[in-house]
């Protein structure tokens, strides 16, 4: 088996960058990337990868992402990351992103289609500024709409689980706040049942994104069509109140596709999955550290109080959320205790497809990459790194904090990094959804502290599933009971 030129080859791990023979070196990703993968010829060859032989690896790793017999070289030094994210002519985001569309979703149009690509990336405007204020005050409304009819009904203490809760809420407040109100018979029913599946569908996520034959994932593509069905014309007619991206993006889609086209579906569930699949466990995190340390409880609570008084709100029996979204962006701990979460718990990576042979110019020379392989960013690396973050692997509420204002300065080897946490990826590619995110968990956790007294119930830790590795934020590997009451 060939590997990358010599002097790829002959890059430090630790250093600068890593191809798949030489990342087994790196503890996180060894630790994370290996250990955890469920496959097992994975793990049977990483032993013959530590002994030095040549590997079946490449092809092994590679195939789970389906680019089977293809490198990866991964850029460690966040200071060259931008080798990566600026290079747009050379390192194409579309031709990656596109490609797994299209196993993931069924989304089949988008790798031929050029045009249909650019003009639904056109929609993400409408997660920003005005647009996303809109988003803002209708997601508060829902919210205070699910809180009013499920947990302001009784006023002693209720114990759920703790992801059943953040999945079941997050879920049914995005959905609506997106694609409005839905008119059907039983409408609690049609959320849940959606819900649901949704869930099982991002557990299969991994295998659908892999090169396993579609025979052998009978139920990953059934689940796939099931979601898709669920946005039927006649279903979508049923959705009133769209918000402008969800009424951009079908604009868009009815010039491209005929109206009872099932493509259509398998765009509503990729934004679906897209818009839910990481909030629900950065939501489950944020609640799990808050209630675990009560240093954090206590920080976020006086600087609710303090936005309270200076606003001239009092806490009522009745729920109401009376604050912008600047209001909110300025409880400097509410939103540390959330880069904190995403610093600990995002597990993404930014992959560029190389379009042509190229020779990135790194500090120690040049990394040569092969026409057809991949270029990846993997931020865990910065995220845990001690040289960066003190005990990166505590939880520390107020590490986004200094003399008490939002900390953005960080440093490696004395040097200013440009970005210090990168949970929603970076350059063309970044998440157009991330304010919308942040501001959904932040309204979920000032409405949680302001209104409920809370409990976790089970102590011992919960540890991160580490099946999304590489997708995204991780779930949780088993629930956590937690007790709430309205404050009196
Ligand atoms: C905490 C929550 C979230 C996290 C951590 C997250 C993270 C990410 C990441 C890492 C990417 C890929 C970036 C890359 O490849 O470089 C992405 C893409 C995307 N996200 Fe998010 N996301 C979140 C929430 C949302 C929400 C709420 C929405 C929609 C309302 C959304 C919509 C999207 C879309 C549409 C893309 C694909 C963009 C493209 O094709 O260029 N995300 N997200």
């Amino acid at each position: 088996m060939k590997f990358l030129g010599s002097k790829a080859e002959t890059i430090d791990a630790g250093d600068i960058y890593v191809n798949w023979r030489k990342i087994v070196l790196h503890p996180i990703l060894d630790y994370h990337v290996w250990a955890h993968c469920k496959w097992k010829t994975i793990r049977k060859e990483k032993k013959l990868i530590s002994e030095s032989q040549d590997s079946l690896i490449h092809d092994t790793c590679l195939s789970f992402f389906g680019w089977c017999g293809k490198y990866i070289t991964f850029i460690l030094n966040p200071f060259q990351f931008q080798l990566v994210t600026k290079n747009h002519k050379q390192l194409s985001f579309q031709m990656f992103s596109t490609k797994l569309s299209a196993k993931v979703f069924s989304v089949k149009m988008l790798p031929t289609n050029q045009e249909l690509n650019s003009e639904i990336h056109t929609c993400y405007k409408y997660l920003q500024g005005k647009s996303l204020d809109i988003l803002f005050e209708t997601m508060a409304q829902n919210l205070k709409h699910i809180f009013e009819s499920e947990f302001f009904k009784t006023r002693n203490w209720d114990t759920v689980q703790m992801l059943t809760f953040c999945t079941s809420v997050i879920f049914e407040v995005t959905f609506t706040t997106l694609h409005g109100k839905l008119l059907v018979a039983d409408r609690k029913k049609f959320i849940s049942e959606l819900r649901d599946d949704l869930m099982k569908f991002d557990d299969q996520f991994p295998y659908l994104a892999s090169d396993i034959p579609t025979v052998l994932l009978r139920r990953a593509i059934s689940l796939q069509k099931k979601l898709i069905k669920c946005f039927t014309q006649e279903n979508l007619a049923k959705m009133q109140g769209w918000s402008e991206v969800i009424q951009m993006r079908q604009d868009i889609l009815e010039k491209y596709y005929e109206p009872d086209d099932s493509e259509i579906g398998a765009h509503y569930s990729a934004f679906l999955w897209a818009s839910t699949a990481n909030t629900i466990p950065t939501m489950f995190w944020a609640m799990y550290y808050l209630l675990r340390h009560p240093e954090a409880m206590a920080a976020m609570r006086d600087e609710i109080d303090h936005l309270l008084q200076s606003t001239g709100q009092k806490k009522g029996s009745e729920f109401f959320i009376n604050f912008t979204r600047e209001q909110l962006d300025s409880l400097v701990y509410l939103e540390s205790i959330i880069l904190e979460v995403l610093r600990l718990c995002s597990f993404s990576t930014t992959f560029r497809y190389v379009e042509e042979d190229l020779a990135l110019p790194v500090e120690s020379g040049d990394c040569r990459l092969r026409k057809g392989d991949l270029v990846a960013i993997f931020p865990p690396v910065l995220h845990h790194d001690p040289e960066i973050f003190e005990a990166p692997e505590e939880f520390r509420y107020d590490r986004f904090v200094e003399d008490g204002k939002k900390k953005t300065t960080f440093f490696k080897r004395g040097k200013k990094l440009k970005h210090c946490i990168m949970p929603f990826g970076s350059g063309i590619s970044k998440c157009p959804g991330r304010f919308f995110a942040v501001s959904e968990v932040k309204q979920l956790l000032f409405a949680l502290v302001t209104y409920f007294d809370l409990e976790i119930i089970d102590d011992k830790p919960v540890e991160m599933s580490y099946r999304r590795m590489l997708f995204g934020v991780q779930y949780p590997k088993s629930d956590v009971l937690f007790r709430y009451k309205v404050k009196s």
